[in-house]
This record gives structure tokens, C-alpha cells and sequence, in this order.
């Protein structure tokens, strides 16, 4: 396996995991910043063109994993690779947000919902090709459903 290295850090204004907004219909509105090391700027040639880029990090601050827990949003246990759970055996976040700006090195966006200095493990633009009629959305929608009773 390779051993990964960090292409830049995140800037938030997250300095604690209570501070990030957490619920069923939460909408990450929060503005960050992807500061890329200046190695890798070649490599964002052409970024500019999407909307959304889907950034992959390190749970850099989780330790250990568990297999199974139930979410904050569901009272109900589910599977680690059936949630979102920063406590999992690979510590990889997946985030999409929207690119505000580039400047040079600096990717203004919005969405983040990492803590302040997260490793950026990489960047990729956001592409969804699963039209909605076909998506099922598993424990969520019967969470939602529950909710709504
Ligand atoms: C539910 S996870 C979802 C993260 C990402 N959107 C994903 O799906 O992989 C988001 C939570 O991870 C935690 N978190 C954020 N940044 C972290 C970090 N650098 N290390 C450990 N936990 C972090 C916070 O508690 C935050 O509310």
C-alpha cells in the first residue's frame, strides 16, 4: 500500500467537532479554505471549470474504529461503512464543496465539515452520474421518515 502524504491543509472555522453542525438535514454552508502545498499548484491546472470538487482528508484527530454505532442523526446502530463515521479503519473523510475562487495555490470553497488544519489528501472534480429516480438512500430516508410521524 502506498503511504500517504498530505497535498495541502484545510482552513476552517472549525476548531471543535460540537462546533460543525450535525443533524438529518444539516446543509454545510460553512466557508473554508484548501491551502494547497506550492509542489503540487501545477496540479490544479484547469480547477477552475467545476462547480463542486469532491476533497478527500485524513480523520487526523480520530482514533480507533468502530464496526458498528449509531449516528448522531439515527438512534439506530449501523454499520461503519454504512455511515459517515470519522471512526473508521481507513481515517478518510470524502467532502464535496463548491469552489468559490482559486488563487494560486488557495481554493476558497464552501461546505467544509472538517476541523481547522485537516490533511487534504486529494482533490477531484465533483461528477454525479446516478440519475435520482434510481438512488436509494438506505437508514437515511427511513430516519427521515421516522422524523416526519
Ligand atoms: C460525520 S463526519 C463526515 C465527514 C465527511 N463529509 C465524510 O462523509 O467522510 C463529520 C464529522 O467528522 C469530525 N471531524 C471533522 N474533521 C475531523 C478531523 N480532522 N479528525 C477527526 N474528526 C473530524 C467532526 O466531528 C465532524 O462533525
Amino acid at each position: 500500500m502506498f503511504v500517504p502524504h498530505p497535498i495541502g491543509y484545510v482552513s476552517s472555522p472549525y476548531n471543535d467537532s460540537k462546533q460543525i453542525p450535525k443533524g438529518l438535514h444539516t446543509k454545510h454552508e460553512a466557508e473554508g479554505v484548501l491551502r494547497i502545498l506550492p509542489e503540487f499548484e501545477v496540479g490544479l491546472t484547469d480547477i477552475e471549470g467545476f462547480s463542486h470538487l469532491f476533497v478527500l482528508w485524513e480523520f487526523d484527530r480520530s482514533r480507533d474504529f468502530d464496526l458498528i454505532g449509531a449516528p448522531p442523526i439515527d438512534t439506530r446502530p449501523h454499520g461503519v461503512f454504512a455511515t459517515r463515521s470519522p471512526r473508521r479503519p481507513n481515517p478518510i473523510g470524502l467532502t464535496v464543496v463548491s469552489l468559490l475562487r482559486r488563487e494560486n495555490c488557495t481554493l476558497h470553497v464552501r461546505g467544509v465539515d472538517m476541523l481547522d488544519g485537516t490533511p487534504i489528501l486529494d482533490i477531484k472534480p465533483y461528477m454525479s452520474s446516478v440519475p435520482e429516480e434510481i438512488l436509494r438512500r438506505g437508514w437515511l430516508e427511513e430516519a427521515e421518515s421516522r422524523e416526519k410521524a
